[in-house]
């Protein structure tokens, strides 16, 4: 049986993992495009890859919008999602009405950010939604064209809050079929050639969401408050090396408050991140930054209001994480502004 993957959001990471699912045995990628549907129409995607070399990959249907996908009468065994995790402008979970089908379809979220998934749970209560954090470098240069620059990381867990992690005999059978379709997922993404990919549980999951936010609530805020500093740059500077570390650890110290349990001794500690760093002299600036400089919202809420939030509910405070997130809010929402005053005039 043919399985059939959508992804809404095929910028450069949609369109990156898009490109290496289409390899997996009977797969169609299918994409949802929006600004750079005239180019994917056309060319399809052209990425460059250190690790797969150049190649054009050419979707198996390209949309322009979410109708065109509903019309197609395609029912989808995946729908993955890549979108930019924008909670304060869109509901992004919104563009899936229609596509979803219960008992058949498969949410699978590759985004930043905690409490992405949630939106999707409420509006999918019966669908299995997984959650997937992605340690890749990539970006779409102009329309259709990906650049993806180093590691091919990427975990993936079905998001089953309240589940306990335990024996699969244990398991509800809504849970057994989330972990299977999340092990098949994975096989896929493997078939693709991501040999990185790797299956988590919703717990471990979790715990590598709140790993991955001490780097970007880190890195990313402060690069944008520093005037798009390189990472290397921060963190061989003294004093803003030490802000990243004490960021690093405050979050680092909260996750397990939060979640319950210890994060794995393997995963990288806050020294090692930045000496990591340190070492990095590609010259690289977190999304984030690249987002400010391009007038771009940012991903301000899932990367920080939501780690305070989730925190504040169990009665923990993150001060760093707290006075990042209040001057860059702050700063967008100046920017905003300043828009409408000159769309005024
Ligand atoms: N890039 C990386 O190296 C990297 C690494 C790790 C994690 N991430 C995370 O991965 C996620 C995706 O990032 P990205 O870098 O791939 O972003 P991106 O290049 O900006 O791609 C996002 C894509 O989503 C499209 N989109 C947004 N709303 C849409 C809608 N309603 N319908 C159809 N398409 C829509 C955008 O279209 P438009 O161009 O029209 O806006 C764009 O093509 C983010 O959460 C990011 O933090 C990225």
């Amino acid at each position: 049986m043919t399985i059939n993957v959508l992804i809404i959001g095929a910028g450069a990471v949609g369109a990156f993992y898009a490109s290496r699912l289409a390899l997996a045995p009977s797969t169609q990628v299918s994409v949802i495009c929006r600004s750079n549907y005239a180019a994917v129409s056309q060319r399809g995607f052209s990425v460059k890859s250190p690790k797969y070399g150049s190649y054009t990959f050419t979707p198996h249907r390209t949309f322009a919008n979410r109708q065109e996908a509903v019309d197609s009468g395609l029912l989808w065994d995946y729908i993955l999602v890549s979108t930019k995790a924008l909670p304060d402008v869109v509901d992004d979970s919104e563009i899936l009405g229609g596509l979803v089908k219960e008992g058949r379809s498969a949410i699978v979220l590759v985004q930043n950010g905690l409490g992405v998934e949630e939106p999707y749970k409420k509006r999918f209560p019966g669908t299995t939604v997984l959650s997937g954090v992605t340690i890749v470098s990539a970006a779409q240069t102009e329309p259709g064209v990906i650049k993806h620059n180093r590691w091919t990381r990427i975990s993936v867990g079905p998001y089953l809050p309240g589940a306990m992690d335990g024996a699969m005999a244990t398991r509800s059978d809504g849970e057994k079929k989330a972990v299977e379709i999340n092990r098949k997922f994975v096989e896929l993404l493997k078939a693709g050639g991501v040999e990185d990919a790797e299956e988590y549980s919703h717990a471990k999951l979790q715990m590598v969401r709140w790993h991955k936010i001490a780097i970007n609530a880190s890195m990313n805020p402060s690069s944008v408050l520093s005037g798009g500093s390189t990472n290397n740059g921060m963190a061989n500077d003294p004093e803003l090396g030490l802000h990243l570390k004490g960021v690093m650890e405050e979050v680092l110290s909260t996750a397990p408050k939060v979640l319950g349990c210890e994060l794995p001794k393997e995963f990288a500690t806050p020294e090692q991140i930045l000496r990591s760093t340190q070492r990095n002299t590609s010259g690289s600036k977190p999304s984030m930054a690249l987002d400010w400089e391009q007038g771009r919202r940012m991903e301000i809420e899932v990367i920080l209001g939501n780690p305070i939030r989730i925190a504040r509910e169990k009665g923990i405070e993150m001060p760093r994480l707290q006075s990042l997130y209040a001057l860059l809010r702050m700063m967008q929402e100046n920017r905003e502004n300043r828009r409408k005053e000159v769309g005024k005039l």
